[in-house]
């Protein structure tokens, strides 16, 4: 990892985008690591269409206590999927975020941490 690569996680850390929470969302969810336990709370507000998989996120954020690696991929992920129609957010890969992220030789363990925000929006999208 690069101290830039570094440096910007750390800044997604301390200063995460779209922290907080959204009254009345479309669909509030929360989702933990089974390993560490740390869980995260989602909130979503879309663009509604006729088809749902062309429907778009008009707003999230997310709140919970999470390592440095997961807060700073909730914060990358919560500003990626803004716009992104639920067909997109379907075809996002745990590689896709480890690249965002510039992360690479994680160990499986912190793998799960940069998956938890992931994993949380795909389970918040199959309740639709
Ligand atoms: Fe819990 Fe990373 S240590 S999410």
């Amino acid at each position: 990892m690069s101290l830039y690569t570094r440096e910007a996680i750390i800044q997604h850390f301390k200063n995460p985008q779209n922290y907080g929470q959204i009254k009345n969302p479309d669909i509030k969810i929360k989702h933990h690591n089974p390993l560490c336990g740390d869980e995260q709370e989602w909130f979503f507000v879309f663009n509604k269409s006729k088809e749902k998989e062309k429907w778009t996120v008009k707003d999230v954020k997310f709140t919970g206590s999470g390592c440095a690696i997961s807060t700073a991929s909730a914060s990358i992920l919560s500003e990626y999927i803004k716009g992104k129609t639920i067909a997109d957010i379907q075809k996002i890969q745990t590689s896709d975020i480890l690249n965002m992220m510039d992360l690479d030789n994680l160990s499986s363990n912190r793998i799960k941490c940069a998956n938890l925000p992931l994993d949380t929006i795909k389970k918040a999208i199959k309740n639709i």
